[in-house]
């Protein structure tokens, strides 16, 4: 019997099994991750090897570079991941993967050795996309969280109000039509000279700013109340300082931080929650390495409590790039049968609910 027969088989029988082990794996971006996740919701271990050191000198991520680095680390990645939740491989119970959206160099590095081990331990492989992933951290943070909910994600590539209706059940309600929100905090963290990855830095300096010391722009969209738009923001950060600049002004760069950073978390807030009530949802959960900001988890937990919404994010570890999440995202695709040939291929762009 062929792989994906015998994998199909192996996988209807995992019902009955008490408790199911999966090994995860993550190289989409910088990070080079693997964990194992007991039942979707345990993490008994999740390594991350970070980049952050060796692209930080460009300025940002060089697509060879982190290619180059998974291949050199992943597989004492894997081990460690393995070590330190004290198991073997043949506890396991299938493998998942990151297989896209990033950078498509960074994921076959992952992708090709999640299969290779799928295949030489005979175990299921799954196939995950990195914002279900995201949206999984969740359920990792929150044991008893269940769908259905609203989810805004937002990380260095998307910017995103999802509904989840259901395990594996997502509606998408709006998005960017430009910059994702992280990557607005990348740009503009850039011009103020604050380095790569820009929104920790950003996000650090604002609290000592003037949120209302700069009216930068709100984009609000006609044709779609819940979709975002971000690069007008940026460029009127970029034009304010150019201006000043020529003027021979300075400026104050803690204050110039916090009033992007109050635009950026007005609009994701007021959207998020006008989406929310309109689906007639009681429940808005945080997801991606944006939700680590500490403006928008005050500002969103104030706003939610005056409307009786509840409230979720999870702890920063979680939020940015790890294979717990795409673990427990795996563990409830594995649940309902649905994995992945040994034909799958790293995919740079994909659409999350396609
Ligand atoms: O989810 P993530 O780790 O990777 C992607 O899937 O893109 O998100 C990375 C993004 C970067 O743009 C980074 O600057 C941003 O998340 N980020 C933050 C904070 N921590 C990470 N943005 C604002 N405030 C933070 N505290
Ligand atoms: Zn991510």
């Amino acid at each position: 019997m062929k792989y994906f027969d015998q994998m199909k088989e192996k996988t209807a029988l995992l019902k009955k099994k008490k408790d199911i082990i999966v090994l995860a794996l993550e190289s989409s971006c910088d990070e080079t991750s693997a964990a194992v996740v007991k039942n979707g919701r345990e993490v008994m271990s999740n390594i991350i090897a970070s980049q952050i050191d060796i692209h930080k000198v460009y300025g940002g991520v060089v697509p060879e570079i982190a290619s180059r680095n998974h291949v050199l680390v992943i597989n004492d990645v894997i081990e460690r991941a393995l070590d330190q939740a004290s198991l073997s491989k043949k506890d396991l119970d299938g493998v998942a993967v990151t297989f896209g959206p990033g950078l498509v160099g960074a994921l076959l590095v992952g992708v090709s050795a999640a299969k290779a081990l799928a295949f030489g331990l005979s175990l299921p492989l799954i196939g995950v996309h990195h914002i279900e992933g995201h949206i999984s951290a969740n359920y990792i943070e929150y044991p008893d969280l269940e769908p259905p909910f609203v989810c805004l994600v937002v990380s260095g590539g998307h910017t995103q109000i999802i509904h989840v209706k259901d395990y594996g059940k997502y509606e998408l309600i709006g998005q960017t039509r430009d910059d994702a929100a992280g990557e607005a905090y990348d740009k503009v963290a850039r011009v103020l000279g604050l380095g790569y990855p820009g929104g920790p830095a950003v996000d650090r300096i604002a609290k000592k700013g003037n949120p209302k010391a700069v009216d930068f722009p709100r984009v609000q969209l006609k044709d779609n109340p819940y979709d975002f738009s971000f690069s007008g923001l940026k460029t009127a950060v970029i034009n304010h300082l150019h201006n000043l600049e020529q003027k021979g002004e300075s400026y104050i760069m803690e204050d110039i931080a916090a009033s992007f950073q109050e635009a950026v978390v007005d609009v994701l807030v007021e959207k998020t929650i006008k989406a929310t009530e309109m689906l007639g949802q009681k429940r808005i959960v945080m997801a991606g390495g944006v939700a680590a900001n500490s403006s928008l988890r005050m500002r969103m937990e104030v706003e939610t409590q005056k409307r009786g919404i509840m409230m979720y994010y999870p702890s920063p570890i979680l939020c940015t790039d790890n294979a717990a999440m795409i673990g427990s995202a795996g563990y409830y695709r594995l649940m309902q049968g649905k994995i992945s040939p040994l034909t799958l291929n790293a995919v740079p762009y994909i659409d999350f609910t396609s």
